[in-house]
């Protein structure tokens, strides 16, 4: 083991919640990948007041049970999973870790849960279904070419993944003011292998290195209508 695989594990020692977590990736990441994976829309209000509701929710635990086996499987779209905790899809994982979205496949496989794997992954669909024990869904951002949106869907299909998500909530970028002021730009060794468009236009346009620049591949359009329907569940 060398000093860093040292310094790494006597660290990770240290981390026992979400919140040690979030320290230590600060210290690690670069400016930039942290304000991207921590950032959110505007005054980051809304964000605010997601962690305010999560942290209002109580437990509640039943008593004198039998805890000697607990089953927490379920079925989620016809499909058995072994635990309902199915990991949301987050795009550019090479941006703060190495090992990407390889690492996540592994971190999911250990802990046998699914996983959505983003359309702007840094890993392709295939090589993250061929890795997954788990299982896979695949997260589509839509765009209003419709032959884009079969194509993923279609290689989403074949690299073996159980659902499409589709996301719904982001026609058009937000504002995203600690992205901004990290000068956020695409790093130029890192790949989109899902859409290889997106790549070539964050590319091109981060001369200004400008965050909405580089996100000019989300357009605004009506997108329900492009969305391929019926988006097939559980296929
Ligand atoms: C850094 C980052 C990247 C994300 N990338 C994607 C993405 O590629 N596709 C997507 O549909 N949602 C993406 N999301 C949204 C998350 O999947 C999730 O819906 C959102 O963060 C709300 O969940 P939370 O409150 O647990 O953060 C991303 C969120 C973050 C913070």
């Amino acid at each position: 083991m060398n000093v860093t695989e040292l310094f790494n594990r006597r660290m990770l020692r240290k981390v026992l919640t979400l919140a040690d977590m979030e320290a230590v990736s600060e210290k690690r990441m670069s400016p930039v990948a942290h304000a991207y994976l921590s950032g959110a829309a505007g005054d980051e209000i809304t964000l605010r007041a997601n962690r305010e509701h999560w942290a209002r929710i109580r437990l509640n635990p039943d008593i004198l049970l039998d805890v000697a086996e607990i089953d927490l499987t379920t079925k989620i779209l016809d499909q058995s999973l072994d635990i309902p905790i199915v990991l949301a899809p987050i795009a550019i994982n090479r941006f703060w870790h190495k090992s990407g979205e390889m690492g996540v496949v592994e971190g999911a496989n250990q802990g046998k849960v699914t996983l959505v794997t983003s359309t702007y992954a840094t890993e392709s669909v295939e090589n993250v279904c061929k890795a997954a024990t788990q299982p896979v869904w695949f997260q589509l951002y839509t765009r209003p070419e419709r032959e884009f949106n079969q194509n993923l869907i279609q290689r989403a299909e074949a690299a073996g993944c159980k659902a499409i998500v589709v996301t719904v909530d982001t026609p058009v970028v937000g504002i995203r003011t600690r992205e901004e002021r990290a000068y956020f730009r695409l790093p130029p060794n890192l790949n989109l292998p899902n859409d290889g468009a997106a790549k070539h236009c964050a590319v091109d346009l981060s001369a200004d290195g400008w965050y909405r620049s580089n996100y000019s591949f989300f357009q605004p359009y009506r997108c329900w209508e492009y969305t391929p329907t019926p988006v097939r569940w559980g296929i």
